[in-house]
């Protein structure tokens, strides 16, 4: 038994080992901005039936009994109060479908993360759900819908058995997206516990994990949906490459049985690329200081286009990758993206060989996104740390903690983007703590260069796109 723990401590050594000589060799870059190459994309879905399949469909294959579920509803209509057109069978991020073995379940949709509210109640499409909080367990919430379900639903029923099946997964996750910091989202951290349990190649579950995960649990924002259709890659590492539909639709392995519904999932998957073709960003709800405005979009021709290309008639984006040893913000989420191990295991699954195909791909930078809507997407960078334009375009201004108003949008019309208080340290259940491992608001100092006029004209200009 002894000889066995030794060996097993000895595997776990080298294992651990190889896995920081993979990330000290990975980094080094020599290059500062790359084009991000187009990959065709098979657009001639139904954008309607996209919305409605992301809205009532059932591509997470399994979840949580009905009946369960219904119990509870009218708690998390009061404290969930928001709206989506089109959605009324259920609160806006949960859907009511038929698992993969016919049970009547019910589990969290695309709008849990990519949905939130600009004012009032109604929610902005394609928003990032800026009022998520990965801080607790989930293991403590599924603590307590467990009984529930195992108390109405023997052993041998349909419901039981797609409850346990997603159970499974839920338990894989619960300890890789538990996250330090408010408003961040782990997803790609969920990607990464769930494809470590399934076979690469039929997608079935596999019990013990197939590749090592680092153990901090690095998070980022969540980009706005509206910018897709101008994307070449996806992410904000820009390591999505290939057939959108694929990648799209990641978040199946939450609870899919197999690569054969992963397929049926797929070709559904081709009308949500078309429904996200045709989604556009808000418009800037405030008044603009329109000669104001055509002063900033002067400066910002010379000093932002190149990277983040033209707006308006001529509407331009250069689709590029920029090193993180240029643009120089947090590098942690970059690092991640070279070292993780999902990246083996997606690149040799059903997602990159089977058509379409997709694959990742990390080059150790950050993609210059497009700047529709940036007014209404605050907090910025990809790790969420600058509250608001006027700090980002003066870096010497962000704050190192920072409080805004929780579940609501608490719009700052001068600096454009959160109103927010300035803390002294880290303390405190809403602080945004910059100090903290991946959250550093260093780096993208554009905007230091410019007058404070002329970044103030700027941000007048940011406000149109
Ligand atoms: C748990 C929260 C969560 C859920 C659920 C979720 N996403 Fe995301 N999504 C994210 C986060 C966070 C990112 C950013 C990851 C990154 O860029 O590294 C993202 C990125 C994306 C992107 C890339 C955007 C870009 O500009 O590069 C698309 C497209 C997308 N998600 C679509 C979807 C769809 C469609 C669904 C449902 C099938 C979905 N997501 C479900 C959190 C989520
Ligand atoms: C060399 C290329 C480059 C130049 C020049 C540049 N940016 Fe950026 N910008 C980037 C990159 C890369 C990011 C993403 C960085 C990250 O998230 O870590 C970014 C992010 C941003 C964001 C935040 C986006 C978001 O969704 O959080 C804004 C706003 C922005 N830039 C505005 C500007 C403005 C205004 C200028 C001109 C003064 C400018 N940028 C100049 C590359 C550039």
């Amino acid at each position: 038994m002894k000889k066995y723990l030794i060996f097993a401590i000895i595997l776990c050594f080298i294992a651990c080992n190889s896995y920081k000589d993979a990330l000290e060799t990975a980094l080094p870059t020599d290059w500062k901005v790359k084009k991000l190459p187009a990959t065709p994309q098979d657009l001639t879905g139904d954008p309607e039936a996209g919305l409605d399949y992301l809205l009532h469909g059932d591509y997470i294959g399994s979840g949580i009994p009905y009946g369960v579920f219904k119990g509870g509803e009218a708690r998390i209509r009061k404290k969930f109060p928001y709206e989506l057109e089109g959605k009324t069978d259920a609160p806006y991020f949960i859907n009511i479908f038929e698992a993969y073995n016919g049970a009547k379940v019910v589990s969290g949709n695309c709008f849990t993360c990519h949905a939130a509210p600009l004012k009032g109640n109604q929610l902005q499409v394609g928003l990032g759900n800026y009022m998520s909080d990965f801080r607790a367990n989930i293991k403590f919430a599924n603590a307590i819908v467990k009984p529930f379900v195992y108390k109405k639903y023997d052993k041998d029923t349909k419901e039981r058995e797609a409850y346990d099946f997603i159970g499974q997964y839920t338990e894989a996750i619960s300890s890789r997206i538990k996250l330090q910091q408010i408003g961040t989202n782990p997803a790609t951290r969920l990607a990464e516990a769930c494809m470590q349990h399934r076979d690469p190649v039929d997608l079935t579950y596999r019990e013990a994990p197939l590749y090592p995960v680092m153990d901090y649990n690095v998070a980022s924002d969540v980009p706005p949906l509206w910018n897709v259709k101008k994307k070449n890659t996806l992410y904000y590492t820009g390591i999505g490459r290939g057939d959108f539909s694929k990648l799209l639709m990641q978040v199946v392995v939450l609870g899919i049985p197999d690569s054969t519904y992963a397929r049926k999932v797929q070709e559904r998957f081709v009308d949500v690329l078309a429904w996200l073709q045709t989604l556009e960003a808000p418009k800037y709800p405030y008044e603009i200081d329109e000669p104001l405005a055509a002063k900033g979009a002067l400066l910002f021709e010379e000093h932002c286009s190149k990277c983040h290309g033209t707006y308006g008639e001529t509407e331009t984006y250069p689709n590029k990758l920029v090193s993180v040893n240029m643009v120089k913000t947090d590098p942690l989420y970059a690092d991640y993206a070279m070292d993780t191990k999902l990246h083996d295991w997606y690149n040799k699954s059903w997602f990159a060989t089977t058509e379409p195909k997709s694959t990742l791909v990390a080059e150790y930078g950050y993609v210059a996104p497009p700047l529709d809507g940036i007014w209404a997407t605050a907090p910025y960078l990809h790790n969420a740390s600058v509250p608001t334009l006027e700090d980002l375009l003066n870096s010497s201004q962000r704050p190192k903690y920072w409080k805004r108003k929780w579940e609501s949008y608490d719009f700052d019309e001068e600096k454009v983007g959160w109103n927010y208080e300035t803390k002294q340290s880290g303390v405190g259940k809403y602080t945004f703590d910059t100090s903290l491992a991946g959250y550093s608001n260093q780096g993208h100092y554009f905007g230091d260069t410019l007058e404070a006029n002329e970044r103030k004209a700027v941000i007048e200009y940011l406000k149109s796109l």
